[in-house]
């Protein structure tokens, strides 16, 4: 295995750089001058295809990116998570959310998805209604999930989700639920977490007839109540962004029929195994890094915005948000030496067309240019049949716009041809800079297991991005001073005296709230 060489990453950086200067004010338009570009810049994965012709990007600047990950040891770094090294090193962990999906895995690892799906059988005739609580990745996932595989829920299962210590949250999950018909199932890697312990004492005081939990301490669930048999662990090397491919997913093993959640699993050990195999220049998850590092450090585009066109995919930007800052929002490298550039860009989107008629304005007319990810359907749509056609014709029209635009003077002669008084003065509202970049990223269908192999796409994406930046995606300590500040400053809420040494601005709010 290679080591890393700061040296050649240094070499490659200015390289990618030198590549940027030369295409920065290349148009987007006239880089289809090569016919080929469509085919170069199409990668193919296991039920995902992504297009970046329309990134400002070219063959050349991604061989640049490949040079980086030779120097920043891609393939050392990949075969070591794949071997279950220790990656993440801050932690002294293995990272190995992809065996969770190995056929190859270990019989205890394998046997899981079977015992809550038998745990699921159990309980069903019992119940009405699931009530989910967890936060962050014991709550983003198997809420996108659901969500996105609704046809595939089971009929007669109310399935409730809260995560928030705002007690409205929680209060609107078991709203009109009857408890002597209701699972509560308390999700928490660690069994520590303010919101979801505050929350779980709740629910558990309204009678709830039966008690699950997913958690890798299964002794602190045990204490807490949860019968013994109804505790569903998982490992330590699950990071909780990473693990709703885990008993974290619990309730969608009981809810969804056709073995979703398993097919869930087979999509994205497809991906797993694209991702491991593939050489760098063929490797979809590693591709899109490079296009997400081009972006942010060779174009200087701070965030980008991830827009699924598909109704069932609207919960995917906030998963995404916590797995890409979670995992990459950091400013030191593996070694704890400050980076130069950042790992990656601010993550924000919300589903398409409904976001067209929301922030779009900004993307197309705003000053700074802000890089688009559209992710479509493919497959079969439901609902009318009508519909399909309109919802490709908004997604491809919106990346045609952002690129091609309409200059000021084109503006002026279209409203001259219809003959709109005041065509001057509004020509330059009207006109769109265009030359705005985004890719083009279609799954085959919506099933589990291209559900799946998407998940595991950005999981992977995100690793890659970490490898090329030189930091570990893997810890979130940044998430940690406010928690314990949290914790200091709860007492003086709850009628303790303020804390001596705080801030005017903070002892003023804590008078103020308490
Ligand atoms: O505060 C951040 C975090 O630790 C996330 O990384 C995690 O997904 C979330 O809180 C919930 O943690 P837990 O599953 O231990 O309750």
């Amino acid at each position: 295995m290679n080591a890393i060489s700061f040296a050649a990453m240094k070499q490659a950086w200015a390289d990618i750089e030198a590549h940027a200067a030369r295409l920065a004010n290349v148009a987007l338009l006239d880089l289809f001058a090569d016919p080929n570009r469509v085919r170069t810049l199409t990668y193919d994965a296991p039920h995902l295809t992504a297009d970046f012709s329309k990134q400002r990007i070219d063959p050349a600047a991604l061989a640049a990116f490949e040079k980086l990950a030779g120097a920043a040891d891609f393939d050392g770094w990949r075969a070591k998570m794949f071997a279950g090294d220790v990656v993440n090193t801050t932690e002294g962990r293995a990272a190995m959310h992809w065996r969770l999906r190995d056929p190859n895995a270990p019989a205890d690892v394998k046997a899981v998805p079977a015992e809550m799906a038998a745990f699921g059988d159990r309980v069903r005739p019992e119940i009405d209604a699931i009530v989910h609580l967890g936060i962050g990745g014991s709550d983003l996932g198997p809420r996108l999930i659901m969500d996105a595989l609704k046809p595939l829920k089971r009929h007669g299962l109310d399935v409730r989700f809260a995560a928030n210590v705002d007690g409205a949250d929680v209060a609107d999950a078991i709203e009109g639920l009857d408890p002597k018909r209701t699972l509560l199932i308390v999700v928490s890697k660690t069994f520590t977490t303010q919101e979801t312990l505050a929350n779980a004492a709740f629910v558990r005081a309204w009678g709830p007839a039966h008690l699950a939990a997913a958690t890798a301490a299964p002794e602190k669930a045990i204490a807490w109540g949860v019968p013994a048999e109804n505790v569903f662990a998982f490992w330590d090397w699950v990071g909780g962004r990473y693990s709703l491919w885990s008993s974290v997913s619990l309730v969608c093993a009981i809810a969804l029929k056709e073995r979703a959640f398993e097919r869930l699993l087979n999509g994205a050990a497809a991906m797993d195994a694209h991702f491991q195999r593939a050489a760098f220049h063929k490797n979809l998850p590693a591709i899109s890094a490079a296009v997400q590092m081009w972006n942010r450090e060779a174009l200087g585009h701070g965030s980008y915005a991830a827009i699924p066109y598909a109704e069932r995919l609207r919960l995917l930007p906030a998963w995404l948000q916590q797995l890409e800052m979670e995992s990459n929002g950091k400013r030191v490298s593996r070694d704890g030496a400050p980076l130069e550039r950042s790992a990656c860009a601010v993550t924000w989107g919300a589903a398409g067309t409904n976001a067209q008629h929301s922030f779009f304005q900004l993307l197309h007319q705003g000053v700074e240019e802000i890089p688009v990810e559209f992710v479509v359907n493919a497959g079969p749509q439901e609902g009318p049949a009508s519909h399909r056609a309109k919802v490709y014709a908004n997604a491809l029209a919106q990346a045609r716009a952002l690129m091609v635009g309409k200059s000021e003077a084109q503006a002026l002669a279209d409203m001259q041809a219809k003959g709109v008084a005041g065509a001057a003065a509004l020509a330059p509202h009207r006109a769109f800079p265009g030359d705005r970049a985004s890719t083009m990223m279609a799954i085959d269908a919506l099933t589990p297991e291209a559900l799946g192999a998407l998940l595991a796409f950005y999981e992977h994406r995100t690793f890659a991005q970490a490898v090329l930046a030189g930091v570990n995606p893997f810890d979130q300590w940044g998430v940690e001073l406010g928690k314990e500040m949290a914790n200091a400053l709860l007492p003086a809420l709850e009628g303790a005296p303020a804390p001596a040494d705080v801030d005017a601005s903070t002892a003023h709010w804590l008078e103020r709230l308490k």
